[in-house]
């Protein structure tokens, strides 16, 4: 299966965010990854709505929202409507899960579950069916620029082998300290969309790194 890149923009440069918009949709990335925190479900704050939106009508990129937002079935709604096309938000962070999963499929977006480094696959294991993708993090979420947890490789194998051997269509995302190394290893577990924040941004020649990642 083909390996998809999503650029993270929480390492972009924020004061020139046009600049990276521009050089994504220059790229042959499909997506945007954009991280959503809320100071409470993780120890950090990002952006919302307003920066969305102002992306969305520069890009006609695909927009890979991650909700690292406590209680998500209160906000999930205005994610999809501010133009978001994929979102995801973390099973640790709901008792709704479900319903949510209800809120952005009638929304008509793609609905994925993020899974923290201790949260195991058991824990979703009803839901595999009606999602679109699920995220494994490889870090603990809340930063860019985090080391890789290689003991994540197994639980992407796990998650694959399960999607084989039930027939299920979701997509494995990956997202912490992916860099070109550590993205050849999630792919040969299993995994189909990487998401890469710091590794790119930080990177002098950002385009021929997102070349590299997406080969
Ligand atoms: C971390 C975020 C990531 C972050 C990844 O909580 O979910 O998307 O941007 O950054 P890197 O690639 O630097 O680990
Ligand atoms: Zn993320």
């Amino acid at each position: 299966m083909e390996t998809l890149v999503s650029p993270s923009l929480l390492s972009a440069d924020f004061l020139h965010l046009y600049k990276d918009i521009e050089m994504i949709n220059n790229s042959e990335a499909d997506y945007i990854h954009m991280d959503i925190m809320d100071g409470v479900f993780v120890p950090n704050i990002s952006f919302g709505f307003p920066i969305i939106e102002a992306i969305r009508s520069k890009t006609d990129k695909i927009f890979d929202c991650h909700l690292m937002i406590a209680r998500p079935e209160e906000y999930v709604e205005r994610f999809c409507n501010v133009g978001c096309d994929m979102v995801s938000f973390h099973i640790e962070a709901t008792n709704h899960a479900d319903r949510v999963i209800q809120i952005i499929k009638n929304s008509g977006k793609k609905a994925g579950i993020v899974l923290n480094p201790q949260t195991s696959i058991e824990s979703v294991k009803y839901l595999l069916p009606k999602l679109d993708y699920v995220l494994i993090m490889t870090v603990n979420p809340g930063f860019g620029g985090q080391k890789f947890i290689p003991e994540m490789l197994e639980k992407i194998e796990e998650l694959a082998k399960i999607r084989e051997e039930k027939g299920y269509s979701f997509l494995i995302q990956v997202d912490g300290g992916v860099n070109v190394e550590t993205s050849k290893l999630c792919r040969d577990k299993g995994a189909d969309l990487l998401v890469c924040g710091s590794f790119l941004f930080g990177a002098e020649d950002k385009e021929k790194i997102l070349g590299e990642l997406l080969r």
